[in-house]
């Protein structure tokens, strides 16, 4: 556990005397501001065991030397979490020993962050949140409430029992190869309660998403193909959204450079009737389809054995018209809700409409991609959702990441 420089560092003496009564060996690490709040000594006497703050004190043994606490943990609570500590990790800084400790240790890191809501909503704040949660670590969002600093908005450290629930659900999901911790876990009284706090902070518990995404490839010969410059952005976001929110998700990739998100099935497909396949597997398990990948409407008729000679002055491919995928998933489907996306270059309302009602979707994704800011191979997005019953949300230009969210919002309003 590692505890920094806020006003709620006092709120952590409760966190680790409960994470202790579950039976957890709780080891502290406090920055230096933090020993202005609370002393080492309180720690010491709640866990047991000694508490670290300084990096270079009483190195004795080089084997057991700056970085031992790193591997000691299968998990890493810092809470609370200061502005600071976050921009730190963020950017890879390790010049304290709880700094140097998160940059050594695989373990899963749990950051609960505090601070007044100005601090909060910060730009910088909030972009190295996102980088945070992109690399994988939970962040237990700040309550919203009455400050120390006199004012009222989010920014409060979540009650202690709040922040141990993250960090049992932690244990819970990864079935721990501690099994004393494992059991004390199971039968704590304060199980159901967590399971409470599960379903309440996460919104697609439970659910399984399908998403796909990036660029199908349809091959000319065998070193050619017709692509389209889809990066595979939005539905990576999206999945990782879904993923955040409590789902399992099941990603199906076409064409992307991006690298495989964690946590996800993970499947990989080059053309669309591969697509076709991989999502026609999946289909009857899941409770949401969001089709977010560029399929390509046709493909080569006869993909040439041999790679094609340059010889005459003009070469005609004859294409065939692929499987309309989505199409499929709406004559198809049972109870699943079902998300389409249309990149449009013209009359793009329009269209959205049409596609909406032929391909009996929930909601469709409606994007410009002549726009600047908007569409293909850009980290921002300008989408319209267009909603089934003719409801119309226009959303601003922002990040693929902030637009992932909300699309995964509105899916959730769906159940
Ligand atoms: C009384 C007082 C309360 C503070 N409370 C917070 C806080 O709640 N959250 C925060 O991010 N910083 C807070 N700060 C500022 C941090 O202590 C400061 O940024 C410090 O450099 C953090 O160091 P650390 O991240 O190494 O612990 C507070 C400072 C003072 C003097």
């Amino acid at each position: 556990m590692g505890v920094t420089g806020g006003i709620a560092a006092y709120k952590s003496v409760e966190i680790a005397s409960r994470l202790k009564k579950l039976g957890a060996n709780v080891k502290v690490i406090m920055t230096q501001s933090a020993t202005e709040f609370v002393t080492p000594k309180t720690f010491q006497e709640i866990t047991k065991n000694p508490v670290a703050v300084e990096m270079f004190a009483n190195i004795t043994d080089f084997d057991e030397n700056h970085i031992a606490l790193a591997n000691f943990a299968d998990v890493v609570l810092i809470a609370p979490a200061t502005a600071n500590f976050l921009a730190k990790v963020a950017h890879g800084i390790a010049d304290d020993l709880l700094t140097t400790t998160i940059l050594a240790t695989p373990a899963q890191m749990i950051f609960a962050p505090a601070m007044n809501t100005v601090m909060w909503e910060n730009v910088a704040t909030q972009d190295n949140l996102k980088i945070l949660l992109r690399r994988d670590i939970k962040i237990i969002e700040p309550a919203t409430g009455n400050l120390a600093c006199g004012t009222i908005g989010k920014g409060r450290l979540p009650e202690p029992e709040k922040i141990c629930a993250e960090v049992v659900k932690f244990f819970n999901a990864t079935q721990s190869d501690d099994e004393d911790f494992q059991s004390v876990v199971t039968v704590s009284s304060s199980f159901g309660e967590i399971l409470t706090v599960r379903e309440e902070t996460e919104k697609l518990h439970g659910k399984k998403i399908l998403v796909t995404a990036g660029g199908t490839v349809e091959p000319i010969d065998p070193v050619r193909y017709i692509g389209n410059r889809s990066s595979g952005r939005m539905g990576y976001e999206i999945a990782e959204a879904a993923r955040l929110q409590g789902a399992d998700v099941i990603l199906i990739s076409a064409k992307s450079e991006l690298p495989a998100p964690k946590n996800v099935k993970f499947i990989k497909i080059e053309t669309a009737e591969e697509m076709r396949t991989a999502v026609l597997n999946e289909f009857d398990t899941v409770d949401a389809v969001i089709m977010s990948a560029a399929v390509s409407d046709y493909r080569v008729k006869n993909v040439a054995a041999q790679k094609i000679k340059k010889s005459a002055e003009t070469l005609t491919l004859e294409l065939v018209k692929n499987p309309d995928i989505l199409k499929e998933l709406g004559q198809l489907k049972k109870s699943q809700v079902l998300i389409g996306f249309a990149a449009e270059t013209e009359n793009l309302l329009e269209y959205a409409q049409k596609k909406l009602a032929e391909k009996n979707l929930e909601m469709i994704v409606a994007n410009n991609v002549t726009e600047e800011g908007a569409g293909f191979a850009v980290a921002t997005n300008i989408a319209t959702l267009i909603y089934r019953n003719g409801k119309i949300e226009n959303f601003p230009k922002m990040t693929k990441a902030e637009l992932a969210e909300k699309i995964i919002a509105r899916v959730a309003e769906f159940f």
